[in-house]
């Protein structure tokens, strides 16, 4: 199979490259981290979903990432199946995107050993995610923790992918890619694009404390595919603004987490303004404006769930699904990494 493109400058002048239908090409890595919460639905998810349409789009469960930190191996397959489910039933239709597991495909590795030799030594000492990574396991600062970005770099040249769709903690190794790609270009010649981030139009999705971005390790999630009366156990207790300490107290909904993290990205301009009115004359009480988000999410998350129910009586597709996809991505792999070795001289019978 032939995936030829072309390498052509874009209107900010950053080499691009376009598949042989003229597209550009998006990448984006999941984490199989085991809870899928709605800060990823907002934060990453919905937005990939923008792209299916007009980009020729990669997405990829980087489980040589999550490999960086201590883990459970027996655990590891029902972590990517998960994850390949949640990212299937929020949007990511297989019919309209490749789906795949970073190890299935070998030569993300192998280009991050190549990129290893252009990445400069200070440059991946700057990131910001090592510093807090080795921080939190202070226990296993291994040298994957530190080349991380190299391979995750590797992960979206090697598709020749030049948008990159992430949350604003990415951009820094998003730039370190492009960085890689120059260098490896100014040596070799232009195998690889500029690649660019895309940033999500959400900002962080801040739990249910009001205080930290929604994380797993925090438990102050609310699961994509969570039960709604287990939803309803956590949103009922959750912090709004502090002035409401009695239904009539007024309040202001951009002091209020639960409005401005939730309501914000679930409810219509009608229920905001009923709200604004509501909250700010203390017509209504939080528990009514509570109750109105609820039902405002669950039309979002109902159908989400219904489907990973379905996607999870059947596995055998999710199976099929992730095979087609890594054997898609060996093809187009092979192509790429047959090109960056003939322009490093990595060719024994081309003398
Ligand atoms: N580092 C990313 C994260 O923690 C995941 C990731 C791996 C990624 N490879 C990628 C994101 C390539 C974008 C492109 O979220």
């Amino acid at each position: 199979m032939s995936d030829q493109g072309t390498m052509k400058r874009d209107a900010n002048d950053y080499l691009t490259y376009y598949n042989a239908s003229g597209k550009v090409r998006t990448f984006s890595g999941i984490q199989p981290s085991g809870e899928v919460h709605i800060g990823n639905y907002l934060g990453a998810i919905s937005n990939w979903v923008k792209f299916l349409d007009d980009y020729d789009c990669f997405f990829c469960i980087v489980d040589h990432h999550a490999t960086t930190i201590a883990y459970d191996p027996a655990r590891m397959p029902a972590r990517v199946f998960d994850a390949a489910v949640a990212n299937i039933a929020a949007g990511l239709d297989p019919e309209r995107c490749v789906i795949f597991v970073q190890s299935e495909v070998p030569e993300h590795t192998e280009l991050a050993w190549v990129f290893n030799t252009v990445t400069p030594f200070g440059d991946l000492s700057r990131m910001t995610q090592f510093k807090q990574k080795s921080q939190q396991h202070e226990e296993n600062i291994n040298v994957g923790l530190f080349t991380y970005p190299v391979l995750q770099a590797a992960d979206i040249l090697l598709y020749k992918a030049s948008a990159v769709p992430v949350g604003e903690d990415q951009v820094q190794h998003i730039e370190l890619a492009r960085e890689i790609a120059r260098k490896f270009n100014t040596r070799y010649g232009d195998v690889f694009p500029e690649c660019q981030a895309h940033l999500t139009p959400a900002k962080r999705i801040m739990g249910l404390d009001g205080e930290n971005k929604m994380s797993k390790s925090l438990g102050n999630t609310i699961g994509l595919l969570e039960e709604p009366e287990s939803i309803w156990k956590k949103l009922g207790p959750a912090k709004t603004d502090e002035r409401r300490k009695r239904k009539t107290d007024p309040g202001v909904p951009e002091d209020c987490n639960v409005y401005t993290s939730y309501h914000s990205y679930f409810s219509s301009p009608e229920d905001l303004s009923w709200i604004q009115e509501g909250c700010t004359t203390a017509g209504i009480g939080c528990l009514q404006c509570k109750k109105r988000l609820f039902k405002n999410m669950l039309a979002v998350l109902d159908p989400i769930r219904e489907k990973a129910t379905g996607l999870r009586a059947r596995p055998d597709f999710v199976h099929e699904v992730l095979s087609a996809g890594a054997e898609r991505c060996r093809g187009i792999a092979a192509e790429v990494i047959e090109e960056a070795r003939t322009a490093m001289g990595l060719h024994r019978n081309r003398v």
